[in-house]
């Protein structure tokens, strides 16, 4: 049976697996804040049309100006693209022909665009999936052989978060080796930052820290990324991404997103609550949970053989979540779920209480 490489688009899920589609349909596949995006948005949406018509600024201004500016760091440092996808695909592309490690079960992007640029991976899995504790000896040890490492923090699909210092403990590794260390932050803005390891930027320049603003922000479908690293990064990586790459869109959507930190607050807070009373139900059915501090989490049937028939039942009954079967570590015995609103928190507990005929 073919799974989709990601979540989201369950219609097609839906044909794929020859699935009548029910009426109603609560997708927990996918990772987007659930609350939609700035409000701003779409009180300045008209104002927005007057954009369409006119070429983007080549280098995405004012918005990288003003990021830098907020981030800390210098414009030269700081890159944006059309997705954090769009950076993971040309940042994979300087790897041809050389090792790369990464560390599963993590996000499938990284596998993919890396093979697809020819590179050799070193594939390691972590010890505990609840935890996501790093093989940090066996890291190193291949550090030496490898020209990057990849790490997603928090990571995707679990949501844990890896310890700052672990991740400076290898960056040192790294500059003895001649190791660069990719951190993928993907959901960093769900945290209190204080793991964040962009401001280790100027101090390591085996570092680069990609970030997206699709998930917090709800933007997906305008796309808008970015990653910071040293300038003679940023200035190779630019000089081979098509010009305008960043469109007009999402340059403005972006500067209302950086205004609007209380947006952030109140996600955070509002899923944070969500997630609680989820954790609880999971455990009250015994299932293991990972040790989340985003907007997903990942968990474990006290039958892990039944996954997959959970997985099913849930879809004929309205309810679409994340397989793992593409997982490396995971191997389809764990299915992660997106923090949504209350109401289809409520169906998939009805369903999941179904299931377990209560
Ligand atoms: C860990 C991680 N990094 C990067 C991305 C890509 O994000 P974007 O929507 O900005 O392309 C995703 C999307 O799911 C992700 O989960």
């Amino acid at each position: 049976m073919q799974y989709p490489p990601h979540g989201a688009n369950f219609q097609s899920l839906y044909e794929r697996f020859q699935i009548p589609m029910p009426e109603m349909v609560y997708d927990l596949s996918e990772n987007v804040n659930a609350f939609g995006f700035p409000p701003m948005i779409k009180e300045q949406w008209f104002q927005l049309l007057n954009k369409i018509s006119v070429y983007p600024h080549p280098e995405a201004e004012p918005l990288r100006s003003l990021l830098a500016k907020k981030l800390n760091v210098q414009r030269e440092t700081l890159l944006l693209g059309n997705g954090a996808a769009e950076l993971l695909t040309f940042f994979a592309g300087r790897f041809s022909n050389r090792k790369v490690i990464i560390v599963h079960p993590t996000f499938s992007e990284y596998k993919m665009t890396l093979e697809a640029q020819g590179a050799e991976l070193i594939e390691l899995v972590v010890q505990e999936i609840e935890t996501y504790r790093l093989p940090i000896v066996q890291i190193k040890e291949h550090m030496e052989e490898a020209a990057c490492l990849y790490l997603c923090n928090p990571n995707n699909p679990t949501g844990s978060l890896i310890p700052k210092e672990s991740i400076e403990e290898l960056l040192i590794c790294g500059e003895e080796t001649g190791c660069e260390i990719l951190v993928d932050e993907a959901f960093m803005d769900w945290t209190e930052e204080s793991e964040s390891v962009i401001p280790l930027i100027g101090r390591y320049p085996n570092l680069t820290v990609l970030r997206s603003m699709t998930k917090m922000y709800g933007i997906a479908g305008i796309r808008l990324g970015y990653l910071v690293g040293r300038k003679e990064l940023v200035e190779e990586l630019e000089s081979r991404l098509p010009h305008w790459h960043v469109n007009a869109l999402a340059i403005e959507i972006g500067k209302m997103c950086l205004e609007d930190e209380n947006f952030r607050r109140e996600s955070i807070a509002k899923h944070a609550s969500i997630k609680r009373n989820l954790e609880h139900f999971l455990r009250k059915h015994q299932c293991k949970t990972t040790n989340s501090v985003t907007n997903f989490l990942c968990f474990q049937l006290t039958d892990p053989e039944e996954t997959r028939d959970f997985y099913f039942y849930c879809l004929r009954n309205g309810i679409v979540l994340r397989h793992t079967e593409n997982f490396i570590g995971m191997d389809g015995k764990w299915l992660r779920i997106g923090v949504k609103r209350e109401e289809a928190m409520k169906k998939f507990q009805q369903v999941m209480d179904e299931w377990y005929g209560k």
